[in-house]
């Protein structure tokens, strides 16, 4: 079958072409009618048909079209065409296709389902798909075993507020947030090994970077220091960043992304201490929203957020990483710096133009009594973590490891504001249809 991107070539000028595809756009006109055909790889080509043959098409019906391509300017998609000699109809879709050019956001999340097909969100899932292989990739050249860790757990990763529970069987379980407690019992026998899960967050606030379903890159080796950590990470993070802006320059284009910023990046990455980024965010007078509402400025001991991070990034050019958050702020498995008590052996991962945390990483306290201690002062039952306290109890190393977000990583390649259109079906508090 032949696809509009293959055959808009001065070559096959001339030639009959027979394309199989969705019709995209559809303009009628007294004697002529413009058909722009969507193929099954998101290419379109313009396909002309005298109207009395195609009066009965609607947007959305599915068609295979033989013409003769020609070359012409005024085409738009490439300046080609297909003169349509023959139609054969397959499905006429409904005629109250809801996708139109312009519809509110809303509209569009309702029919996520038929907004799919739209020439933006195609783009967007290529450049997901090739930041995924990409991603697979790096770890396959660089001997990292993939393993795939359970979905359905029985403990909270990352601070219990955020859990969804589930009936299993006749106990409770939760759906996972991080892979990272399992990837830490597979180091001993395989290794340096990653996942790619979904991971899950009863998020109650709406943000534009937070999802309820994400999908979770994580990655974990023994024996590693924080700085072998940080390196794969900025290694993996610029590796996916330029392979996909190579491969995906056209869709970039397609959707206005201005890629010189994102080619000029290189490791090493940046690196600030959290006292640092507190500092600068004192002296831009930056405020906080305390608990009961009331601004007040930014001060040592809180944690980084959307708009602090915002402001942290906003003229950067190339990732930053935050290392060094005190031990209290950060979840039970940090571990602590011994040379710097108080300090937590770990680093997030922001990335340039004001987009902020894409990963958290860092060395995972390997200490059985500490990793207790922790546990209690969070309100964290350690009987319940029996196996992950075993892990310190049978051959405990220096390990460590880290958490990308992939519609996070998408979010900042592609410059969208809004985290849903990074993903095909979105998934939020208000959100679980389509
Ligand atoms: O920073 P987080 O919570 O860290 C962890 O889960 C670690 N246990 C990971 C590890 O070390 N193995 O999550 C890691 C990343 C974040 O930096 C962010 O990119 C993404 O996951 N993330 C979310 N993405 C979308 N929606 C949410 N609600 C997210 N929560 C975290
Ligand atoms: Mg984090």
């Amino acid at each position: 079958m032949q696809r509009a991107n293959d055959i808009k070539t001065p070559i096959n000028v001339g030639k009959e072409i027979t394309i199989r595809g969705w019709v995209h756009r559809l303009r009628k006109q007294k004697e002529k009618t413009f058909l722009l055909i969507r193929d099954d790889r998101g290419g379109v080509i313009q396909c002309v048909f005298p109207t009395q043959q195609v009066v009965h098409l609607t947007i959305e019906s599915s068609i295979e079209v033989t013409g003769i391509l020609t070359a012409d300017d005024r085409a738009p998609e490439g300046g080609y065409e297909i003169r349509g000699n023959s139609l054969k109809v397959i499905n006429i879709a409904d005629a109250d296709f809801p996708i139109g050019e312009y519809q509110s956001a809303e509209l569009l999340l309702d029919n996520r389902h038929l907004a799919l097909r739209t020439r933006r969100m195609i783009e967007i899932a290529k450049i997901r798909s090739t930041i995924l292989k990409f991603a697979r990739l790096f770890f396959i050249e660089n001997d990292w075993m993939e393993v795939t860790p359970p979905i359905i757990v029985k403990g909270a990763v990352e601070g219990g507020s955020t859990l969804f529970k589930l009936r299993y069987f006749n106990e409770e379980a939760y759906l996972s947030q991080s892979a990272q407690l399992y990837l830490e019992a597979l180091i001993f026998s395989l290794g340096p090994v990653w996942s790619l899960t979904p991971s899950f967050r009863a998020e109650k606030s709406r943000t534009v970077r937070h999802l309820a379903e994400f999908s979770h890159l994580e990655a974990e080796a023994p024996l590693a220091s924080l700085e072998d950590v940080l390196r794969v990470e900025e290694r993996l993070v610029s590796y996916i960043v330029h392979n996909t802006v190579r491969e995906r320059s056209d869709s970039l284009i397609f959707l206005k992304r201005d890629v010189t910023s994102l080619k000029d990046i290189e490791v090493p990455f940046d690196r600030i201490s959290y006292y640092e980024a507190i500092d600068t965010l004192q002296s831009r007078d930056f405020k906080v929203v305390d608990a009961n509402g009331d601004k007040r400025p930014i001060r040592i001991g809180d944690d980084l957020n959307i708009d602090s991070e915002r402001e942290l990034t906003k003229s950067a050019l190339t990732p930053l990483f935050v290392t060094g958050y005190p031990i209290q702020i950060k979840p039970f498995y940090v571990k602590e710096d011994v040379q710097n008590k108080g300090i937590g052996l770990s680093a997030d991962l922001l990335a340039p133009g004001g987009f902020g945390e894409i990963a958290s990483g860092g060395m995972r306290e390997d200490d059985i009594l500490s990793i207790k201690k922790r546990m209690k002062i969070e309100g964290l039952d350690p009987s319940s973590y029996g196996w992950y306290i075993d892990l310190r109890r049978f051959g405990s190393v220096p390990h460590g490891g880290f958490g990308l977000g992939i519609e996070r990583l998408v979010r900042w390649l592609v410059d969208i504001e809004d985290i849903k259109d990074t993903v095909l079906f979105p998934r939020t508090m208000s959100r679980i249809i389509p």
